[in-house]
């Protein structure tokens, strides 16, 4: 099946990226959420997003607008879904939710429609389950910011047919992106890799072998990695680190993978990474960051 009619659930940091990068492919796009004011909110942020690749030469007005035509937006799930060819759900990470949502797709969708969950450490196989076309069920988990990132791990559930295995690949690679194939495991690839490196960067600062800094200044120099850990931990969000290792660790009981006590504390302090302005860092007004001085 040649796929031609996306649509994307969800308009927040994921769904409206997603939509970006499917559009921008050529796909014809319907971008759905609860309310008009959550879409419109997803589409600005596209328009938004597009502007900066005009001011920067990148990309004509006239690119954008005719980008922009392929994008549809809904508020009933019926009339977003029923002509798509594949769907990618990008809502809030809660199981139950996906599931109902999961359930309504395969009533209202093409027989053929393959449905794409977009979770980071949700079991794919359990939404999967909310459906009777389990061998259309397949995880497409993209990275923050979508429209940019390269990776996409294609998730693998128990019973999904290799045919929707190559319809997600070539889906992703349409849309410029790298498909890499995992099993539905907690944390998949990457987040079950930097779970022990966030858990072991705490300790150390725990203990204080080093500061946040210059762990991160080591990691970049040393190690050759764009963002040093403490960066990347504020960047993920401590909220979604607590749940993805608390999903990772009662999956691998290794402790590694056991989150660290400095997150939760730093929780329960109000702090939760770049999005709130406070993690390690805390982000200045002025698009600058100086090292929180965590005890003292
Ligand atoms: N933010 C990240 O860095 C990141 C990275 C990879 C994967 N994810 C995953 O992507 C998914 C979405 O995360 P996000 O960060 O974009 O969340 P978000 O809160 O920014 O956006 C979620 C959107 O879903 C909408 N929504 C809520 N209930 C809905 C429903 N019933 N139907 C349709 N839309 C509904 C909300 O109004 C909101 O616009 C989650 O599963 C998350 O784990 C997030």
């Amino acid at each position: 099946m040649e796929v031609k009619n996306i649509t994307v659930l969800g308009a927040g940091t994921m769904g409206h990226g997603i939509a970006q990068a499917a559009i921008a492919a050529g796909f014809n796009v319907v971008l759905y959420d609860v309310t008009q004011e959550f879409v419109d909110k997803g589409v600005a942020r596209i328009r938004k997003s597009f502007a900066k690749r005009v001011e920067k030469g990148k990309l004509t007005q006239e690119q954008v607008d005719a980008t922009m035509a392929l994008l549809k937006t809904a508020t009933d799930l019926k009339e977003a879904a029923k002509d798509a060819d594949f769907v990618i759900e990008a809502v809030p990470e809660d199981i139950e939710l996906k599931k109902k949502i999961f359930a309504e797709l395969d009533k209202v969708c093409k027989a053929e429609a393959i449905l794409a969950s977009n979770t980071s450490v949700l079991p794919v196989t359990a939404i999967a389950g909310a459906t009777e076309r389990k061998d259309k069920v397949v995880g497409t988990h993209f990275f923050n910011p979508a429209a940019v990132m390269k990776l996409v791990e294609v998730v693998m559930p128990i019973g999904v047919a290799p045919e929707t295995i190559e319809i997600a690949f070539a889906v992703c690679k349409k849309m410029g992106k790298v498909p890499v194939k995992t099993k539905d495991t907690p944390g998949f690839i990457v987040n079950r890799l930097l779970g022990p490196l966030y858990m072991d960067a705490a300790q150390m600062v725990l203990e204080g072998t080093a500061t946040a800094e210059d762990i991160d200044t080591a990691m970049k120099l040393g190690a050759g990695h764009p963002m040093g850990p403490c960066e990347l931990a504020d960047f993920g969000g401590f909220d979604v680190i607590q749940m993805a290792q608390d999903a990772v660790f009662a999956y691998t009981h290794s402790e590694s993978s056991k989150l660290n006590i400095l997150y939760r504390k730093m929780l329960e302090a109000g702090r939760l990474g770049v999005k709130n302005g406070k993690g390690f860092y805390d982000y200045l007004p002025d698009g600058t960051k100086k090292p929180f001085k965590i005890f003292g």
